[in-house]
């Protein structure tokens, strides 16, 4: 019987991970967010109610499931308190059953500031961050400069660090982007506040999680963002700054590669990025404008339109094999709907040469055609199916051609945004 599971994205994100964490996690013993930050923006539909979190596993809403912070996601505290503010209104008890690791490298004010001062100064050749602070709370992390939540319960500790990466970052920001500088005694009091507010949960995450498994307990690692916004993998330099796919899991919540029994990879049916940077098959049509309207796409954290394509075989392979997915889980086939034809990118061509992988030079991205191979659409509705038969044949055969193209079986689909509302073909925990 499969134990723990990693669900993750295989696109530029938003491909519905939120949605399907929540249907899983009630067969769970605990959800992991083990990347990312508050850019993350994933949206639960129970019975009608929309929740977006950013921060908070997407478990929250199962009573049953733990709730972990691993040490590789980037926590603004800030956030982290409006976010578990607004739910606790709600009657969501999220103090009980959220657990934070003490390695978590903190997002402070000053990584705010940078990264819109940074986007502002780039102009045309913005990344579209989302604003959040995590390019440099991830390179505070790496430079050996940044603050870890356990440092907000060493005062002194906390004093002295403060200090060094104020002193760096003000000059930073006085001296190259003009800005006002950033009071110490500001920055220190409201860190010391935040602090104060989430001790108890911090917890040996890594050390829970070991504890879990020799229980025989059911983990589920959360991604967030997706394969192509990966630090590393992804569309450089129009990528996050960490790495979303499934290594991540390992170094960003305290497990070993043994700890991973299952790899669901999502996918919408078609293609989806916020932000600037490479879309190779992105479209510039009514048809896009279409999929958009009828996928409400718009970001769950920033409000921005999603840029809309069609499915893109050529990257989804490479997310299969940089992930190992054991199974997608296609989401969003409904947002096809009556649509006469559907294309899917199968190859690229680069100077007249075929490529049926990912160029390896940021560069060559730009310069892409794609090849494409038609399907016949369905004219009848798919929302809310939930038994594969019950879908119209050409959908079926849309799923079908999927697996083939993009190399992996597809074990679950989504028919509309409401937790109910899947075909589960096989149950990735078994
Ligand atoms: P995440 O970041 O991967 O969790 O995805 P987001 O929540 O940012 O974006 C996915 C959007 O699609 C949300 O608005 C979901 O409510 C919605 N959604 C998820 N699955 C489906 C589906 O199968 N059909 C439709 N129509 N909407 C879906
Ligand atoms: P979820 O978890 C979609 C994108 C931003 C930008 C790039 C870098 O909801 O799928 P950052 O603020 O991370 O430095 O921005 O990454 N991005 C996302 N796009 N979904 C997300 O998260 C994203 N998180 C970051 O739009 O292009
Ligand atoms: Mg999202």
């Amino acid at each position: 019987m499969t134990k723990s599971i990693v669900v993750l994205g295989t696109q530029w994100g938003d491909e519905g991970k939120g949605k399907i964490v929540d249907l899983l996690s009630s067969n769970v013993d605990a959800v992991v967010r083990f990347q990312g930050g508050h850019n993350a923006g994933h949206t639960l539909v129970i019975e009608g109610e929309k929740t977006v979190l950013h921060l908070i596993p997407s478990g929250i809403l199962n009573e049953g499931a733990q709730c972990m912070i691993g040490n590789g996601v980037v926590v603004s505290l800030e956030a982290l308190k409006k976010e578990t503010e607004e739910l606790e209104a709600r009657g969501v008890d999220v103090r009980s059953r959220l657990k934070i690791s003490p390695a978590c490298a903190l997002i402070m004010p000053y990584h705010e500031l940078l990264d819109a001062a940074r986007e502002q100064a780039l102009g045309k050749k913005a990344i579209g961050t989302t604003g959040r602070g995590i390019g440099p709370a991830y390179e505070d992390k790496v430079s050996r400069r940044g603050l870890r939540i356990s440092d907000l319960y060493s005062p002194g500790l906390l004093s002295e660090k403060l200090g060094n990466a104020l002193d760096f970052h003000n000059f930073v920001l006085e001296k190259y982007f003009g800005m006002q500088r950033l009071s110490f005694d500001r920055v220190l009091d409201d860190a010391l506040q935040l602090g104060a507010c989430f001790s108890e949960l911090v917890t040996d995450v890594a050390g829970e999680l070991h504890r879990l498994r020799q229980q025989g307990k059911r983990i589920l690692y959360e991604g967030a963002q997706g394969s192509l916004l990966d630090i590393d993998h992804g569309t450089y330099p129009f990528v996050t700054s960490s790495n979303t796919t499934v290594g991540a899991v390992c170094t960003g919540a305290g497990v070993g590669p043994s700890a991973i029994d299952y790899v669901l990879g999502i996918t919408k049916a078609y293609t989806t990025r916020v932000g600037s940077g490479p879309f190779p098959t992105e479209l510039f049509d009514d048809v896009g404008a279409g999929i958009a309207k009828r996928g409400d796409e718009f970001g769950a954290t920033t409000g921005r339109p999603r840029r809309c394509g069609w499915l893109d075989a050529v990257t989804l392979r490479r997310a299969v094999h940089t992930n190992g997915v054991t199974g997608f889980c296609v989401t969003k086939l409904d947002v096809l709907d009556g649509m006469e034809t559907i294309k899917v990118g199968t190859a690229y061509r680069l100077n007249g040469e075929q490529l049926d992988v990912p160029p390896d030079n940021p560069a060559d991205w730009d310069g892409l055609e794609v090849q494409y191979e038609s399907f016949p659409g369905w004219q009848q509705s798919t929302r809310g199916v939930t038994r594969f038969e019950d879908l119209p044949a050409n959908a079926r055969a849309y799923i079908k051609s999927m697996e083939s193209l993009c190399g992996a079986p597809v074990h679950m689909i989504s028919t509309g945004p409401d937790r109910v509302e899947n075909i589960i073909l096989q149950h990735p925990l078994g």
